[in-house]
């Protein structure tokens, strides 16, 4: 008798997001009680940017639930370039404050480089300074972007959740393909699995043969920003898939929705782990956030 497929574990951000808070929330009740005061986010807000907006208000509430320490400073749209640089200095110079994080997009006419370049390394809880992209590269890594660091949380997740399966999966010596080379994503996503010990390869719009190079990976990461560009039979059967993609598409009847760079029930149907489509990563990178202000909040005091 042929033994039916298992189906696919489904690696749910949300239930890993509100583990990652728990565990930050008492880390910080720890911090408290050796320092003596709260490990401090601020965040520069410029200009009106609905979205922008709403993405700052939710890291705000989940740093005050978590017990952390800071302060959105609020600029308006038409604030000169100096007059920013000059607020981000001054935070960067203040010995209270932890993490800073500059929200992007910034209003026209600001120099964004300039700008994100006077965050220190030691508060850049973005993890996108060039010390600190160093630092991961050499096997050091000090504050890691958010996204990548999920990733990885989710790997782990899978690998345990297929050991209590009784299925073999080993992130040691796994072939890893991970589709896209951004800076913010797919190049730090690479280097933390070469750190785990991953096979890896790293895939962009220029690879020859994209579907066979996915067929052979046990792992596959996947962020381009295409719509379901990756189809369920690219994907290596037993693999664990992680899609980082989030599209906004037409779902017909004037509505919109949602979904991943990878098709999801096809590759579902052939993967041992995968996230479901945008709700990956996507929800939890805020508690990412938490845990890097936090970690820098360490790293700043420990260096004393
Ligand atoms: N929190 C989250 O969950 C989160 C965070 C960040 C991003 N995202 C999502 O992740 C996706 C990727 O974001 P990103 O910032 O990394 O995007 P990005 O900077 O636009 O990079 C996209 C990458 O995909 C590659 N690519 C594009 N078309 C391709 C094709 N046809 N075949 C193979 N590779 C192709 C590009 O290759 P080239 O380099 O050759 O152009 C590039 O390296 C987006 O959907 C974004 O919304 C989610």
């Amino acid at each position: 008798m042929v033994e039916a497929p298992r189906p696919a574990r489904v690696l749910d951000g949300k239930e890993i997001a509100a583990k990652v808070r728990r565990e930050v929330a008492a880390d910080v009740a720890r911090f408290v009680e050796k320092h003596g005061r709260a490990p401090s986010l601020h965040v520069v807000l410029a200009g009106e940017d609905p979205a922008s907006a709403v993405y700052v208000r939710n890291k705000e509430r989940a740093a005050k639930e978590v017990g952390m320490a800071g302060e959105v400073h609020r600029l308006p749209a038409d604030v000169a370039h100096d007059e920013l640089l000059a607020r981000v200095r001054g935070l960067a110079a203040d010995d209270g404050i932890d993490g800073i994080l500059v929200q992007l997009p910034l209003p026209k006419g600001i120099r964004e480089q300039e700008i994100l370049d006077a965050v220190p390394f030691e508060k850049d809880v973005d993890g996108f300074h060039p010390m600190n992209v160093g630092m991961l590269a050499s096997g050091r890594p000090a504050l890691v972007p958010c996204t990548p660091l999920g990733c990885l949380r989710l790997l782990d997740e899978a690998a345990a959740l297929l050991k209590a399966d009784g299925v073999p999966f080993s992130i040691e010596g796994a072939n890893a393909v991970v589709v896209g080379r951004s800076n913010i994503v797919g190049k730090p996503v690479a280097q933390l699995l070469l750190q785990r010990s991953c096979t890896v390869t790293i895939a962009h719009s220029k690879t020859r043969d994209l579907p066979g190079l996915c067929r052979t990976a046990d792992v596959l990461v996947v962020a381009i920003g295409r719509a379901e560009m990756v189809k369920g039979d690219w994907v290596k059967p037993g693999a664990v898939v992680i899609d980082v993609g989030i599209n906004r598409v037409d779902a017909g009847d004037g509505k919109t929705k949602l979904v991943g760079d990878v098709e999801y029930a096809p590759a579902a149907a052939r993967a041992a782990a995968i996230t479901p489509g945008p709700g990956g990563v996507g929800p939890w990178t805020i508690a990412l956030l938490l845990q890097n202000t936090l970690r820098a909040a360490e790293r700043r005091l420990g260096a004393r």
